[in-house]
């Protein structure tokens, strides 16, 4: 029995096994806790889709009950979610509507790369599955965002699909890449859901080729895009968001755009989701004595999500400590936030417990 957090830790499930959740998501429902992310295997091979979403549940959030694959890869080549595509940051929301758990995750198509940039729905009448794979697609097509400049509202010509993958800011900002994307739906990478007080739920992604996030809202059945969206944190090239609320107030952990590579996190808050954002700065302190990363490199890790414990002023803040040469081995680091008067601190510490939100 585990009776502590343990950042950064080998984290053994009900079985004795390490948690194999990564870039991980967690739903509260009825009084259990479910615990996604992508399954890895071991060695580079981990870094694709090779099995699907793991699901663990648990009562407490220390102790973890695997509960399989809720959502497996295709061995059907033609499927969009074929073994060895890429399968990243699984999420899963309650739509109390129709009573069902849906699922989103970013989406590569095998061998392209990180070109496709698409979202994929999953959806099952029970929280660890099977889920049935629904659809993928990027966000959107045909829809300007509510922020649209006029400057924008045009199909540039002569830039097709290049990638701007390394291109220096300059660059990217004389590009309306919005525009690009258009017709065929903007580029969705990195994700997070919010399920907000009144029912609404929203998808937020990097997008346009990870320079600017879109903040989109859902449909009623949270299994489409609704088709009201806005761009956020223009040019400040973000990754990992984790959304979350407290006090009527919106508040953002995210990173910068370095691949597997840690960076430092940044945090925003907003009084409406669709903005204005305002940007915090970093809000880590502490050094992981594993690795020697304080703040700088948050820790070794990058945020996947906030959970608020249900019906309390209690919030974790969840990090991946990737190994992209052994992605199996890929650790978590799970920590309590503070709030101060105009935002909030995440501080290392080599273990805790629930004790920590009573002082
Ligand atoms: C950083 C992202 O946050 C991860 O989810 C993953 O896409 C890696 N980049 C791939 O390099």
């Amino acid at each position: 029995m585990n009776t502590a957090f343990h950042p950064g830790a080998i984290w053994p499930d009900n079985k004795g096994v390490h948690i194999n959740a990564h870039g991980g998501g967690v739903l509260a429902h009825q009084g259990t806790y479910y615990w996604f992310g992508e399954h890895k295997v071991a060695g580079e091979a981990g870094n694709k889709a090779e099995v699907g979403v793991h699901c663990y549940s648990s009562i407490d959030l220390y102790n973890w009950s695997d509960e399989g694959i809720a959502l497996a890869v295709s061995d059907d080549p033609k499927s969009d979610i074929t073994r060895g595509s890429i399968l990243e940051r699984p999420k899963v929301i309650y739509n109390e509507l129709t009573a069902t758990f849906v699922m989103w995750f970013h989406l590569e198509l095998k061998d392209q790369g990180y070109r496709a940039a698409r979202a994929g729905v999953a959806i099952s009448k029970s929280p660890a599955g099977p889920y049935t794979y629904l659809e993928s697609f990027r966000p959107n097509a045909g829809i300007w965002p509510v922020n649209v400049r006029e400057d924008q509202k045009h199909i540039p010509a002569g830039i097709g699909d290049k990638s701007f993958s390394g291109a220096t800011n300059d660059e990217v900002k004389k590009t309306n890449i919005l525009g690009r994307d258009f017709t065929g739906g903007q580029m969705a990478r990195d994700m997070n859901l919010f399920v907000d007080d009144d029912g609404t739920a929203y998808h937020m992604f990097a997008s346009e080729e990870n320079s600017t996030m879109h903040i989109s809202e859902l449909t009623k059945d949270y299994r489409k895009p609704a088709g009201r969206y806005v761009r956020v944190f223009e040019h400040r090239w973000m990754e990992a968001p984790a959304l979350f609320k407290r006090n009527g107030r919106y508040y953002m952990i995210a990173s910068d755009c370095t691949g597997w590579a840690p960076n430092a996190a940044r945090s925003m808050s907003a009084a409406s989701i669709f903005g204005p954002w305002t940007e915090l700065g970093n809000p880590c302190s502490g050094v992981n004595p594993e690795n020697g990363m304080g703040p700088e490199k948050t820790f070794g890790g990058q945020s996947t999500c906030v959970l608020q414990l249900p019906g309390r002023d209690a919030y974790i803040a969840m990090f991946d400590i990737w190994r992209p040469k052994d992605a199996i081995d890929g650790r978590y680091v799970w920590l309590p936030i503070e709030f101060t008067s105009d935002g909030f601190r995440i501080t290392w510490r080599d273990s805790w417990d629930m004790a920590a939100f009573t002082i």
